[in-house]
């Protein structure tokens, strides 16, 4: 479903779902006058940007899918515009170690199985990326051209598509994709898990969780989601 102007394609699509739509909804909007990230955080988002949100309704391997989208992401912006970028967990995608897009998973839950996942993706194509946060790009400032929405829109779709069936057929594969893609691994890290306590140490792998693997001082420790602070470069 494509729309102009929504507050949030994440709060569209919990609208319709809760309203009884089909599982596959996918929310495309022009702009989001409230689009959000990660810990409440404002995703910026004025026009030529990518703002979308998809749902889905999967028993098993939820936790992979900000880290199957991430994988959609990077391998997008590498076969659409033939760029290479990194993936710095849990789910920024960034260029020359600027970001230019990121994911996040929002689930509902009922009698400890996940309903249904609304799994937002925003990218910055040829909307300025926001002046008040360091270290944003967009592909169009990237390439020095502006980027056709609809062709990269159906690329990262594809991707999409192809990585929901390794996330069923082959989900070590997937992993392996980001393991590839990634700026994380092998750095001295400081994450804040979802506590807010904070955990130092070599990321040395995700595991089939999509959970960050740390190895600190007093041994190997595992971040379900968090966010990286400092030491990082
Ligand atoms: C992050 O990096 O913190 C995640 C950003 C996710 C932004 C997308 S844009 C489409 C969807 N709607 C929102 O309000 N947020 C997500």
């Amino acid at each position: 479903m494509r729309l102009d102007r929504v507050t949030s394609t994440q709060d569209i699509a919990r609208d319709k779902i809760v309203k009884g739509a089909d599982p596959g909804l996918l929310i495309v909007a022009k702009t989001q006058t409230d689009g959000r990230g990660r810990y409440g955080n404002k995703w910026h988002s004025l026009d030529g940007g990518l703002y979308l949100t998809a749902v889905f309704r999967l028993k098993k391997r939820v936790c992979l899918l900000p880290i199957l989208a991430g994988v959609a992401v990077a391998e997008a912006i590498e076969y659409f515009a033939g760029i290479e970028s990194e993936l710095k967990w849990p789910n920024d995608v960034l260029i020359g170690g600027r970001k230019v897009g990121g994911v996040m998973a929002e689930s509902a839950w009922s009698g400890g199985e996940p309903e249904f996942v609304l799994l937002g993706i925003g990218v910055n194509l040829n909307n300025p990326p926001p002046e008040n946060i360091p270290d944003t790009t967009s592909l169009c400032l990237e390439l020095g051209r502006t980027i056709d929405i609809e062709g990269f829109l159906n690329n990262l779709i594809e991707r999409l598509d192809y990585n929901l069936q390794l996330l069923d057929a082959d989900p070590e594969e997937l992993i392996r994709s980001w393991r590839r893609l990634s700026l994380t691994l092998g750095k001295e890290v400081d994450v804040e898990d979802e506590s807010g306590e904070f955990v130092r140490g070599l990321a040395i792998d995700i595991d089939q969780d999509g959970a960050l693997v740390l190895m600190t001082e007093s041994g190997q420790k595992r971040v379900i989601s968090g966010s990286l602070r400092s030491r990082y470069s």
